[in-house]
């Protein structure tokens, strides 16, 4: 299915300036995003088996610069310079399907110049940002291209739409607070096809959320995502997954707009354990939790037990998300100095929080 928005920049006008040789160049800033509603399996097209709800977060983004030029010969794509670079493949499938859908892009060779702000395998989802990142500069080109602009909410909900096909979690980054992606009668307006923002359901204490990264092992993933959701098509838990997600989605969006804390963490928590029980009840099923990790996550409870705001979430990997209010900032950054640091990788922690999504970068 396409987007109504796609048409606009599908033909040429007349101020169209894709002159042979000429180039164009723009440069995003997109942010990862930690799913508390966890997108796990997936049907055709990319569309996710139940709705997922995601923080954006602030400091770990990707920053990426596209220049094209008209080019008729042979079609080019580099990174970072190199024709070989390993994620060329990927994006190669993400530029011929965003290339049908806007043919005004086949015209052009492109040098993608990314940056992670972030180290790699570090349980950040640098597909999320940086197909987010990408998705957007690719637009951007083609509004200059043909000489036509989207309105700036139209935009962003193309742009979300369009990631999509890059990687399902990069739809949510497209903007700031928390995104929800996924048809659900709880929020009108959602679609499997894009994003869309819950900013003005949050309640103030969780709009600058601290999210400390727990690098427990920055070894790369064991579980490639597509293999991951997978795993979902014919999992015995499947229809009872469906459920528990939108019961959760729900309890998570009255928490969220109520300020609810409590029941926030109860339901985070389940999330993320959820998650892995489903990757290890899965046919052929694997542990991707580390030793550390469950050392972690009893720590984060007993201190919690003792009166601290703190509480967890995992991506399929083993690394850890601990979450906390702002007001509570230095006396948990003080326990995970004391208590969480030794579990680390090189004691590698990583702080962000909530951030504000996307950034058009000054040329
Ligand atoms: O976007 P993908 O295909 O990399 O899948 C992301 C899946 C999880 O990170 C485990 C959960 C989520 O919703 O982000």
């Amino acid at each position: 299915m396409s987007h109504p928005s796609l048409s606009v920049l599908t033909t040429h006008n007349k101020t169209a300036r894709a002159i042979s040789g000429e180039k164009f160049s723009v440069s995003w800033k997109s942010p990862s995003n930690i799913a508390l509603v966890k997108y796990w399996g997936k049907k055709e097209n990319q569309i996710p088996l139940n709705p997922s709800l995601s923080m954006t977060l602030s400091q770990s983004y990707t920053l990426t610069r596209v220049t094209a030029i008209t080019d008729r010969e042979e079609k080019k794509l580099k990174v970072n310079a190199d024709a070989g670079h390993p994620f060329i493949p990927k994006m190669e499938l993400f530029l011929q399907y965003i290339e049908k859908e806007v043919p005004i892009l086949k015209e052009l060779s492109f040098n993608v110049e990314t940056t992670n702000s972030f180290p790699h395998s570090t349980g950040i989802a640098s597909s999320a940002s940086g197909f987010s990142a990408f998705a957007l500069c690719l637009l951007s080109i083609a509004e200059m291209v043909s000489g036509k602009n989207i309105a700036s909410g139209e935009f962003f909900n193309l742009a979300s739409f369009v990631s999509r096909m890059g990687s399902g979690s990069a739809c949510r980054s497209l903007y700031g607070g928390y995104s929800l992606w996924g048809k659900t009668d709880h929020v009108q307006g959602s679609s499997g096809l894009f994003a869309v923002p819950i900013a003005k359901k949050v309640h103030p204490i969780f709009r600058n959320l601290h999210d400390a990264i727990l690098v427990i092992s920055s070894e790369p993933k064991s579980l490639p995502s597509t293999k991951g959701h997978a795993l979902m098509d014919h999992h015995p838990f499947a229809s009872a997954r469906i459920i528990q997600a939108e019961n959760n989605l729900s309890e998570t969006l009255k928490a969220l707009d109520s300020g609810d804390i409590e029941r926030l963490i109860s339901v985070t928590e389940n999330e993320a354990l959820t998650l892995h029980a489903l990757i290890m009840s899965s046919k052929g099923g694997t542990v991707l939790l580390k030793p550390p990790t469950v050392n972690v996550i009893l720590r984060i409870r007993e201190a919690r037990r003792k009166g601290m705001p703190v509480f967890f979430s995992l991506d399929a990997g083993p690394n850890v998300h601990l979450f906390y209010p702002e007001k509570s900032a230095l006396e948990v950054e003080q326990f995970i100095r004391d208590e969480l640091v030794s579990s680390c990788e090189n004691g590698l922690v990583i702080f962000d929080c909530c951030g504000t999504g996307p950034v058009l970068q000054e040329i």
